[in-house]
């Protein structure tokens, strides 16, 4: 498995995901921005619950691809988000795309890029040519961590829809 041994940085441990890391990715759901689509909030019944998104870090476990890391805080010990690698819709195979998302209390302090620099590091590592990420034109945050990032907004976007349209960003390793 890619995550299979944790990254370190000054600040930061990222391990690989346990299903006890539902709770955390329950309370990132239950955060996420109203212009988020639909399917990737949580619904009128509550769902996906902590039971549903348990069963999916399962499964990201049992997959042989790239996966997602959950960020450890070194000194308070805290779990405060994930950072890592998913399959891509826009790069070609062996061509992930580069995911974070941390809780809302420790954003602005610079995690998610020192996340994000361990990842591509081992990313290069593990002889990736190229890393993709997509986000909303709107998640400003977002697409400064890419630059900081080295990620490169391309031309090409998503279809503007109700929630907005894609950017695509690649990084060349
Ligand atoms: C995007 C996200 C991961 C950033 O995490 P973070 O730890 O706060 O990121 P960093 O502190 O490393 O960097 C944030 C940068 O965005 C900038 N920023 C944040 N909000 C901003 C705003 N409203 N306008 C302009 N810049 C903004 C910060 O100033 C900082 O840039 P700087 O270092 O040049 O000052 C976090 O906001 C998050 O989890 N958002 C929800 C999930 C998400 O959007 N995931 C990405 C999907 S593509």
């Amino acid at each position: 498995m890619w995550g299979s041994n944790a990254l370190a940085t000054s600040r930061l441990t990222l391990r690989r995901r346990h299903e006890s890391d539902a709770a955390l990715l329950r309370t990132l759901w239950t955060e996420r921005d109203p212009r988020v689509p639909a399917h990737r909030r949580i619904d009128a019944k509550g769902r996906p619950t902590r039971t549903d998104l348990a069963a999916r870090i399962r499964a990201e476990r049992e997959s042989d691809g790239p996966g997602l890391l959950t960020i450890v805080r070194k000194r308070e010990a805290d779990a405060i988000g994930y950072c890592g690698l998913v399959p891509s819709d826009v790069g070609g195979t062996d061509e992930p795309e580069l995911a974070f998302e941390l809780l809302s209390a420790v954003h602005g302090q610079g995690y998610a890029t020192e996340a994000g620099e361990a990842v591509i590091a081992r990313a290069t590592a593990r002889g990736y040519a190229r890393l993709w990420a997509t986000v909303w034109d709107w998640n400003v945050a977002s697409r400064r961590v890419l630059e900081k990032l080295g990620f490169r907004e391309l031309d090409r976007r998503g279809p503007v829809g109700p929630h907005g349209t894609t950017v695509v960003t690649v990084r060349d390793l």
